[in-house]
């Protein structure tokens, strides 16, 4: 990926034939650390800790989407079942005439909402927006077809490195951020991220953010513990990009996934964890890694939100809120806001 800033976008992969499409770079807008300056940074002291955007290689990405269809993995379900029946009532309170979505992934729920906004007649483009080509490409292939009438935008970067670079738009635009990815997110980086979108919002332009909510510790632990070892297999493959992208050689039979929910902090904790003792070299580092029995890599948070700590991360950030959909079981919130 380009690391120059405020260059203008590139399309990084012309189409040549009919079922393959182009996706756009969005370079940085400001410096954002390496995978090598975040494993310096995470990998070499204790606490150990990698951050999740780097779960979304080929396979990860893949591996995400079997995690969706998971008997235990309830949010991906709840909230399309929230997109299925107020895509309607979003699009007439919102407008939109584009849709871009941050971390789309494969985008299996945009599709209501893209519908009810087709429908309505407003809508011109759709662009889904990800760090991961992989993704984007396996989305862009599969929808081409079936929306010819509206301007397709895949853009790959990473919203981490500032949205200043995304496409300009007089149009009245509704930013989409599904699956509760904020909460993948710590809680000051989260503020950041909603506040640095609110200030680049236009006035009629919206935000629909999804967020998870508190339940039962037990059903919250099962979604990240899936008998089939989906979540496993997703955890485990970012030793695969780390052996890869780094020349690590760590060995993924010597780890085990490990979830559990910190309620004081109310969050699912994702770890690897070391089985035994062992050292693991990394040549880009130049250094070995010296893990003790049982010690732990943390790959991922990911924060379960009350009605009070949406409203005041709303709120801090500058959105007022619209709407808030939430299911008869109250798993999940789906939020519509405007920036105040
Ligand atoms: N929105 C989808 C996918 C959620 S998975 C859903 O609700 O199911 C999280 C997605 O965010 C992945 O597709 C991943 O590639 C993307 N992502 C993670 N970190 C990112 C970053 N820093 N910049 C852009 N996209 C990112
Ligand atoms: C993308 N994100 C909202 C997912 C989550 O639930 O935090 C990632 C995930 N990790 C394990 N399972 C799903």
């Amino acid at each position: 990926m380009a690391t120059t800033a405020h260059h203008t976008a590139e399309v990084i992969d012309a189409p040549e034939e009919a079922n393959e499409v182009a996706l756009t770079e969005i370079p940085p807008a400001r410096p954002v650390p390496s995978l090598l300056d975040d494993a310096r940074n995470g990998l070499l002291k204790k606490p150990r800790s990698i951050p999740p955007k780097y779960f979304y290689d080929g396979v990860g990405s893949q591996l995400f989407d079997q995690i969706c269809d998971t008997p235990e993995y309830y949010p991906t379900r709840t909230e399309a079942a929230l997109l299925e029946v107020h895509s309607d009532e979003i699009v007439a309170v919102a407008r939109p005439e584009e849709i871009l979505e941050l971390g789309a992934g494969t985008m299996r729920k945009t599709r209501f909402l893209i519908d009810a906004a087709a429908q309505s007649g407003t809508l011109t483009s759709y662009a889904p927006f990800d760090i991961s080509a992989d993704a984007l490409e396996e989305t862009g292939r599969r929808i081409v077809g079936d929306y010819r009438s509206l301007d397709l935008n895949l853009l790959v970067g990473d919203y981490l490195a500032g949205l200043d670079n995304l496409p300009r738009s007089d149009a009245r635009r509704l930013f989409v951020f599904l699956g509760g990815t904020i909460g993948n997110f710590e809680p000051a980086a989260a503020e950041a991220f909603l506040a640095e979108l609110a200030d680049h919002m236009q006035p009629g332009d919206h935000l629909l953010i999804g967020m998870d909510r508190v339940k039962d510790p037990a059903v919250l632990t099962a979604a990240y513990n899936d008998a089939q070892g989906v979540t496993a297999a997703f955890n485990l493959n970012l030793l695969d990009v780390l052996n890869r992208e780094l020349g690590a050689d760590f060995d993924t039979g010597r780890f085990f996934h490990r979830a559990v929910f910190n309620e004081a902090l109310s969050r699912i904790e994702m770890h690897l964890v070391s089985r035994g003792k062992q050292r693991v070299h990394c040549a880009a580092l130049d250094a070995a890694i010296e893990l003790e029995d049982g010690e732990t890599i943390l790959t991922e948070i990911s924060r379960k939100f009350t009605d009070q700590s949406i409203a005041a991360l709303m709120e801090d950030t500058g959105f007022a809120i619209e709407r808030h959909f939430r299911p008869a079981n109250d798993y999940f919130s789906l939020v519509l806001a405007k920036p105040r």
